[in-house]
């Protein structure tokens, strides 16, 4: 969360990027891996060894992944250089996952190049299913060395961790046999957005806005989330999970816990962890009542696939792509204040935020029948353009005495004028430099689950059908 150039160690480290041919490691994980080269915060020696069971060859892999590389911070005069040096770097081995000769043939690789080490990363870009197999056939290939260190090896896990809670304890109870918990990072990329990263800021580091949070000046609060495509290629994962489980419990969960917990003791990721998992325990699970739920269809838009009609979906799936949680959070600060959640695919526009609503002016002196203008609103917009505004009630000029709705701004593009990094350049410099406070903890795992575990057994053992929606809908519109 503070990279710090002089802070980065320059002991040797390898990275081994599992599923290594797939659409996170190739937009994502080299992208950023590549960023951090250019930014000059990876170690002198570093080697990343690609795995997975598409049959490339060196030159092959090496291509596959320049395509997606961008200069967002080498000279581009000096891009073609920075690439090909980093490329010399890329190593990949296929081989098959529940093979355990594949797994001897990676580290003989690793040896061969000379990277041997303790001070490994291991990155789990693989479909859910293969995260303890392939974590067993890690430590069986004798990749995982016990060594001086209690922080080396480092295993990094992408969500979705588990389907509930119950699949989420079995998963971190099985992966623990290999990694412990001091080695283990949960990644939720949202974490690592710029704007997310800014919310504790614009809470504690400003003295304007601690006095207002709680219910005796906030109305309420929405925790948005848009995406204008389906599935795309994902239809297998996303079928099987669905938009509670692949984004509420996920991203929007970890939303509110910045934007609601009480204030941390320290900046420091044990203390934001305690109050992040404080904060998750107070909330009440929601009952069905207080989910909504939808699944896109083409409707009267002639281009475009209905979710039932997608490759890989049965004609029949129940799987919602929408769905609207109201929460309700038990304690001083927050009791009466409705936490409104909703993501949805196949919407009108892709965008996420988090909308506070402050209740209006009780006594308004420039209204008869108060209250006669909408509450202050303070809007943090993670993407795209990413701003913070607040709606404020003012004077138009002129001779009348004209009230309007206007905005104080701040839109990042304007206001810094610097690249916006990407969440995973952020995220894969915290786990090099082991900085776990934008990572998830088992037990804010367990509070997160807990939330949503029984409202999503009633919807998967009720048979209850999502409604559907037609494709481009905008649910805020009604
Ligand atoms: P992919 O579906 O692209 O899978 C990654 C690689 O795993 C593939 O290239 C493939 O490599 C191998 N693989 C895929 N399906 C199977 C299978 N059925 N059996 C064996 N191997 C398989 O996944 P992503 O890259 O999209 O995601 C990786 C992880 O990251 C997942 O846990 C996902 O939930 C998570 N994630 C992804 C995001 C994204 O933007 N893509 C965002 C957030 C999380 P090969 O066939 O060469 O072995
Ligand atoms: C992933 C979800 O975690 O986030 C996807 O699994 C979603 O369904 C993606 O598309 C969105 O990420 P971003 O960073 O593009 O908003």
């Amino acid at each position: 969360m503070h990279p710090d150039v002089q802070a980065v160690s320059a002991d040797p480290v390898t990275l081994v990027v599992m599923g290594a041919s797939g659409d996170l490691a190739r937009t994502k994980i080299y992208p950023s891996l590549f960023s951090l080269y250019c930014q000059g915060l990876l170690p002198p020696d570093f080697s990343i060894y690609g795995f997975a069971r598409s049959n490339f060859d060196a030159s092959a892999f090496r291509a596959s992944i320049a395509e997606k590389l961008t200069c967002r911070y080498a000279p581009a005069e000096s891009c073609k250089d920075r690439i090909t040096e980093f490329l010399a770097r890329c190593f990949y081995v296929s081989g098959s996952y529940n093979a355990s000769d594949s797994f001897l043939d990676l580290y003989a690789a690793i040896r061969a190049g000379s990277h041997e080490s303790e001070r490994v990363v291991f990155y789990m870009a693989i479909p859910p299913f293969l995260f303890s197999s392939v974590a067993h056939a890690i430590a069986d290939a004798g990749l995982v060395r016990c060594g001086s260190h209690d922080t080396w090896p480092r295993v990094v896990i992408e969500k979705p961790f588990g389907r509930d809670r119950r699949t989420s304890d079995a998963l971190s109870a099985d992966l623990a046999q290999i990694f412990p918990e001091s080695q283990t990072f949960r990644i939720d990329h949202y974490l690592g957005k710029e704007v997310v990263q800014n919310l504790m800021v614009i809470r504690f580091a400003n003295a304007i806005f601690e006095p207002l949070w709680n219910s005796r000046f906030i109305e309420k609060i929405r925790i948005s989330w848009k995406e204008d495509i389906g599935v795309g290629q994902r239809a297998g994962y996303f079928d099987n999970y669905g938009i509670i489980r692949d984004v509420i419990q996920s991203h929007l969960a970890q939303i509110l816990a910045l934007s609601a917990m009480e204030r941390p003791v320290s900046d420091g990721a044990r203390d934001v962890g305690d109050a992040k998992v404080a904060l998750l325990q107070s909330i009440v699970p929601p009952s069905p009542e207080e989910v909504t739920i939808g699944q896109y269809s083409t409707g009267n838009v002639a281009s475009g696939t209905a979710y039932r009609s997608e490759p890989g979906i049965a004609g029949n799936s129940r799987t919602a792509t929408y769905a609207r949680i109201k929460l309700r959070i038990e304690n001083d600060r927050w009791r009466g204040v409705p936490f409104i959640l909703s993501a949805g695919k196949g919407l009108n526009t892709r965008m996420s935020e988090l909308r506070i609503t402050f209740k209006p002016v009780a006594e308004n002196i420039f209204c008869d029948q108060p209250p006669c203008l909408p509450g202050n609103e303070l809007v943090a917009r993670i993407q795209p353009d990413e701003a913070l505004y607040l709606t404020i009630t003012s004077k138009e000029p002129g001779l009348n005495l004209v009230l309007t709705q206007t905005d104080l701004n701040l839109k990042y593009q304007s206001m810094f004028k610097t690249t916006i990094p990407d969440a995973y350049d952020s995220l894969l410099l915290d786990v090099l430099q082991n900085d776990r406070s934008l990572f998830i903890r088992k037990d804010e795992l367990d509070a997160a689950w807990d939330i949503f575990t029984p409202v999503l057994r009633d919807i998967d053992e009720s048979g209850r059908e999502p409604e559907l929606y037609p494709l481009g809908w905008d649910p805020d519109a009604e």
